[in-house]
């Protein structure tokens, strides 16, 4: 798929499944090298960046394969520290194999994961709350060599709650001699996931959903079956384009418990949401209310990851709205294509843009920079007079499965090339 053509002014009526979670399926992958066994992970997400991290595990000498149920991973047979691939430099969500292997293995060799155009994506705060495990890091190149004779529990601090950090230490901390306590770990509803998981295999968390992990020491895993939970930001994606394009929509599964922001903020906007066991459904107002401010923050702050869609949806409000992005220091590429749609659109500074609700934006050829910016072109498309053709889709296919099937699900004349 190169291109995804939308053609818009069309408002949403229907009900879709919402897939497997990208951001807790990645950690909990990883986390089957841990076991030393075999695992059954039900509800993973068919995703560009999951078929790369299969590719890793294979690497490294796992046998996996894709089953009915679910993906069937069993690291028994792990014989190689040496990540060397394409996907781990273009690949972020790789980090998490380093504190796998330096758990299972004791040390790793990997490129150094690349930035991307979100931002630099430093490794810092992995590499400090690592190295007082007793993990050595050397640069070689453009490789990054770990090694720890032995990998000790300790008491870590985490200045910023970060979500890929936090994920290293717990997976680094199960097999390590001694007990660790993290403070200050990251809230997102994936750290759960994955503390879920292992729990399920056999280790000792307490303090699961909280800012303080105690992760015990000594328990042996072992493979089990588990099921990852839905995606909270491809719900929200959704969500966010009925409270664009119109319509009202089902969104099953959508994991609203973890939503609390994404669903505050569509009722700002207008919408109407009634939530049940089953998931969402969503009712969207005439056209979408502006907000004061929109202002992305770790969770349960509202999510990085839906800023773009939420500035799509903006793009055509009633009235102004800002956007304050605190997390990542380049999130707004998407608005220059937003603009060639006819959006009004101000940047203040690097982190915030205000932006002038327009009755209707017009069709353009756009093209996605980065999976969720991607996604919120194709929103925008939705929105639009005329069809829009969206291309860059490798990038969206990172994290979405099958993004035009979801919105033809929702009534969207959606087609890919
Ligand atoms: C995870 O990235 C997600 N990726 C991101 O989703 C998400 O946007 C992000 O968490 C925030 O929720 C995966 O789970 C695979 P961080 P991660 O470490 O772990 C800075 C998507 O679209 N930082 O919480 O990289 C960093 O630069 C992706 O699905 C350091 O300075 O996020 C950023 O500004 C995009 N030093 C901030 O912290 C470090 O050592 C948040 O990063 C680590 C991070």
């Amino acid at each position: 798929m190169d291109s995804i053509h939308i053609q818009g002014g069309v408002a949403l009526q229907g009900k879709v499944r919402i897939q497997g979670s990208k951001n807790a399926a990645l950690p909990v992958l990883a986390a089957t090298l841990l076991t030393g066994d075999g695992s059954l992970i039900r509800n993973c997400p068919r995703i560009a960046d999951v078929y790369a991290m299969v590719s890793l595990l294979k690497e490294l000498g796992c046998s996996v394969y894709w089953q009915e149920k679910g993906l069937f991973i069993d690291s028994s047979t792990v014989r190689r520290e040496e990540i060397c691939s394409d996907a781990v430099t273009g690949m972020r969500s790789s980090l998490c194999l380093l504190g796998a292997l330096i758990g299972r293995c004791g040390e790793v060799v990997m490129e150094h994961p690349g930035g991307c155009v979100i931002g630099r994506r430093p490794i810092d705060l992995h590499l400090t709350a690592l190295e007082q495990m007793g993990v050595e890091f050397r640069e070689k190149g453009a490789k990054l060599l770990a090694k720890a004779d032995r990998l000790c529990g300790a008491h870590i601090i985490l200045p910023f709650p970060s979500v890929g950090a936090t994920e290293n230490v717990v997976l680094a901390a199960v097999l390590a001699e001694g007990d660790t306590v993290l403070e200050g770990a990251a809230l997102e509803p994936e750290i759960a996931a994955l503390c879920q998981y292992l729990q399920c295999c056999g280790a000792e968390i307490d303090g699961v959903g909280t800012g303080q992990l105690v992760i015990r020491s000594g328990r042996k895993l072992y493979g089990t079956e588990f099921a990852i939970p839905a995606d909270r930001i491809v719900a929200g994606t959704y969500l966010f384009g009925c409270i664009g394009a119109g319509g009202s929509v089902f969104l099953e599964d959508a994991p609203w418990e973890d939503m609390g922001a994404v669903l505050e903020l569509a009722e700002h906007m207008g919408g109407r949401l009634y939530t049940s066991q089953e998931g969402v459904y969503v009712q969207a107002p005439n056209r979408p209310l502006a907000v004061d401010c929109i202002r992305t923050a770790p969770h349960p702050g509202f999510p990085t990851d839906l800023q773009s869609v939420a500035l799509s949806v903006a793009a055509v409000a009633e009235g102004q709205s800002m956007i304050r992005e605190t997390i990542f220091e380049n999130r707004f590429r998407v608005v220059e294509d937003l603009r060639r749609m006819g959006a009004r659109i101000e940047e203040q500074g690097v982190d915030v843009v205000r932006v002038h609700g327009v009755s209707k934006l017009h069709s353009a050829e756009v093209e996605a920079r980065e999976l969720r910016g991607g996604a919120a072109l194709v929103v925008a498309g939705l929105m639009a007079q005329g069809e829009t053709v969206v291309t860059g889709c490798q990038y969206i296919n990172r994290g979405y499965e099958n993004i035009c099937r979801d919105f033809r699900e929702l009534g969207a004349r959606v087609t890919s090339a």
